[in-house]
């Protein structure tokens, strides 16, 4: 797994390179949380989320030694090796932990509820592990069960080593991308809040200055870039400090990105809308959108489940000029040996986070 990520991030750099490559899989980049045991993820009711617990007291506790809980707060500083025990009161409990402890299929995770309270172990945790966790009450209506929004606590966990200032990652070499219209975040966290982080420009050399209102940095996120514009594309990396010398981080490519978030724009084309029987035809839906927005499609045609057709579905990035980046997603149909049963309507439809989008044309006999 781990090997096929980096094998499949390799494809996406090369590709960025050479702007060819088909389908390279990779992962979402899926923030910081996922849900595991107690409660499907349900309609969600009310949108608010009390960081720590609002007015009553946290219910996440990190188990000590001899029976005594500590409550935690914010954020939370361990040392890293020792194993770690949180605990939420509660009959039915939900988590989350940074994603890096699903996506590796951590067997070092566990979670066990009891009747009154839900443990989580993570046994010899290391500076990877840096990150969010939270627990909250799962309520159950019948068979319906759901988040209280009223109840989530979180608690930043740092695992300090000096050794390694930044949280630890398998990807060296990260894509992020800058929209007008949303933050972009540099995601170099640290494993200790206090290091001083620094963001530097690779070509020409330049220290970005971090400003209250544009660029500020956030040990659990990374430097935040409120109105991420053109100025900001390029390889960057972040400079840690503590005591003794400073560590670089991974790199980063920001890229600028300014096609607006929406539906796919469509386009369908046949090779040729006026066939004989016996040709062969060949149907191409392209979608232009952004870069990490996945497409998918699905076909409506004449011979449907009555006529073998050959889909293929083919990505490619391609640079406009001034920076910017796009992404052309193709799903081609190709019918063979047309038959009476062929002529008719194509109708591709192309899906994103956004929405969906129908596109149509007819194939005609001469
Ligand atoms: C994760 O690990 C568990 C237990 O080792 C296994 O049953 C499960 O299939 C694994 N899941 C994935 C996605 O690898
Ligand atoms: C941040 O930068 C902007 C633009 O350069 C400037 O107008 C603003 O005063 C700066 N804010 C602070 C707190 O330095
Ligand atoms: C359809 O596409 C395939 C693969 O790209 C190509 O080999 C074939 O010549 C095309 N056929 C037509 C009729 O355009």
């Amino acid at each position: 797994m781990k090997l096929c990520f980096v094998l499949c991030l390799a494809l996406f750099w090369v590709e960025l390179q050479h702007g060819n490559c088909q389908q390279a899989k990779r992962r979402k980049d899926s923030g910081e949380n996922r849900i595991r045991p107690g409660g499907k993820r349900g309609k969600i009711r009310h949108p608010k989320v009390k960081e720590g617990g609002g007015r009553g007291h946290s219910l996440l506790t990190q188990v000590l030694e001899k029976g005594r809980f500590l409550r935690l707060g914010q954020s939370t500083v361990l040392a890293p090796g020792n194993n770690m025990e949180l605990r939420c009161k509660g009959s039915n409990i939900g988590w989350s932990y940074p994603t890096y402890l699903d996506t590796f299929n951590d067997s070092r995770l566990s979670i066990v509820q009891s009747d009154k309270y839900s443990q989580l172990t993570l046994t010899s945790p290391s500076a990877a592990d840096t990150g969010q966790y939270s627990c909250w009450v799962v309520v159950c209506d019948g068979r319906e069960c759901e988040k209280d929004h009223e109840h989530v606590y979180s608690s930043n966990i740092y695992f300090a080593d000096k050794d390694n200032l930044f949280v630890p990652s398998d990807i060296h070499f990260e894509i992020v991308y800058l929209r007008p219209d949303k933050p972009a975040v540099v995601p170099c966290r640290v494993t200790t809040p206090q290091a001083k982080v620094s963001l530097h420009r690779e070509v020409p050399p330049e220290e970005i200055q971090a400003n209250e209102t544009l660029v500020n940095y956030d040990p659990a996120k990374g430097f935040v870039l409120q109105t991420p514009g053109l100025e900001y594309q390029g390889v960057f990396y972040c400079k840690a400090v503590t005591k003794g010398t400073p560590q670089i981080s991974t790199k980063y490519q920001l890229l600028y990105v300014e096609v607006p978030s929406s539906p796919p724009f469509v386009s369908l084309q046949a090779s040729s809308e006026l066939v004989s029987g016996g040709d062969n035809v060949n149907v191409t839906c392209s979608v232009i959108g952004e870069p990490d927005i996945d497409v998918s499609f699905t076909w409506s045609y004449p011979g449907e489940g009555q006529r073998p057709v050959h889909i293929q579905t083919t990505w490619r990035l391609v640079n406009r000029g001034r920076g910017q980046t796009t992404r052309i997603t193709q799903s081609v149909l190709s019918v063979e040996d047309m038959e009476t049963i062929d002529f008719g309507k194509y109708i591709c439809k192309a899906k994103n986070q956004r929405g969906e989008t129908l596109v149509m044309t007819s194939i005609m006999s001469k």
